[in-house]
């Protein structure tokens, strides 16, 4: 990657988001950095700084609202004079039937998930067609690849995101301006805690082995480095979409028993023995935690 690449981050200030800060920032990137969380995103800033003499502009930026985002790329345009690549990171998870996901629930993972990145290929875009080159980078998921119970309503925003892609990937071509997927497994992030819960009794757990929030910023960097269309960040994950995709019944059969085997342990309570620490998320307010978003 070249010295002096401009990196835009969404959702920078935990997580996945903010260990691909760090991933760049190593590689001599400058940054623009953006979240809610002022604070948190401030703290990651001067880390960069700090560390690796980094160059990185932190701003206070809701996915959802399109002026905001604008600002965002504005900033790095105004700062650095160009824009290089962005990471449309920022998300929120939800868990729960799709049958008790209110409508203002649905909305708000859309607003967030699917808005936030729309907004930003929307800012984006006329700032590097007129540049002739740059990259996109888009974080689906591998719930957005194959749907799973409780996770409907988020995975349907992450299948949206593929589809957007796709389509934009195609419509690029010749300008110059790459666009990627990268597609993470269960990763160790907040993600977990701060996911909005409406099955009273069910603690969200990971699928699979956990990735840390490192190894997923590492392969958002390589997608740079290298461009792909799609980047799995499990590779033996995409045998089994193809799996699920060419045996859809038996991609049921597992599903259905997973959905029968959780509701049973969530009834009996045992299916997180933290339910009464994790209140359901009847009360509408997704749980944060500072602490753990330090964390990871
Ligand atoms: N962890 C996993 O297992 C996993 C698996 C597959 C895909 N993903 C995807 O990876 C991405 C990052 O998630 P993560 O695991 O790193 O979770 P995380 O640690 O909870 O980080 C989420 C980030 O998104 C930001 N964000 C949320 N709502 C926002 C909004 N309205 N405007 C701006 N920023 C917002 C948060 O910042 P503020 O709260 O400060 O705004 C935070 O920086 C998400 O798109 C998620 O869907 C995660």
């Amino acid at each position: 990657m070249r010295q002096g690449t401009v990196v835009v981050i969404t959702g920078a200030s935990s997580g996945i988001g903010r260990a691909a800060a760090y991933a760049f920032a190593r590689r001599g990137c400058r940054l623009v950095l953006g979240a809610r969380r002022e604070e948190l995103l401030g703290r990651v800033r001067d880390a960069l700084a700090q560390r690796y003499g980094a160059e990185a502009i932190a701003l206070r930026c809701d996915v959802r609202r399109a002026e905001e985002v604008e600002r965002l790329i504005a900033a790095a345009t105004d700062r650095f004079g160009r824009l290089d690549v962005l990471v449309n990171n920022a998300g929120v998870g939800h868990y729960g039937r799709v049958e008790d996901t209110s409508e203002q629930d649905l909305r708000e993972l859309i607003e967030t998930n699917l808005l936030g990145v729309f907004h930003g290929i929307r800012a984006t875009v006329p700032v590097m067609r007129r540049q002739g080159s740059g990259h996109i980078v888009n974080v689906g998921s591998a719930a957005g690849k194959r749907s799973w119970p409780f996770h409907g309503p988020y995975a349907a925003t992450k299948f949206a995101i593929e589809g957007l892609t796709q389509a934009l990937s195609a419509e690029l071509a010749g300008s110059g301006v790459t666009v990627s997927l990268v597609v993470p497994a269960s990763t160790r992030t907040p993600f977990f805690e701060t996911a909005k819960l409406a099955v009273p009794g069910f603690r969200p757990s990971p699928i699979g082995r956990m990735q840390s929030a490192q190894q997923v910023a590492e392969k958002i960097v390589r997608t740079v480095d290298h461009p792909t269309p799609e980047l799995i960040t499990v590779p033996l994950l995409r045998a089994a979409f193809v799996l699920a995709e060419a045996f859809p019944r038996l991609a049921d059969f597992a599903a259905k028993r997973y959905y029968r085997e959780a509701m049973r342990r969530s009834a009996s309570g045992s299916a997180s023995g933290t339910a009464a620490e994790r209140a359901p998320a009847s009360n509408g307010t997704p749980r944060r935690s500072a602490a753990s978003a330090e964390r990871s």
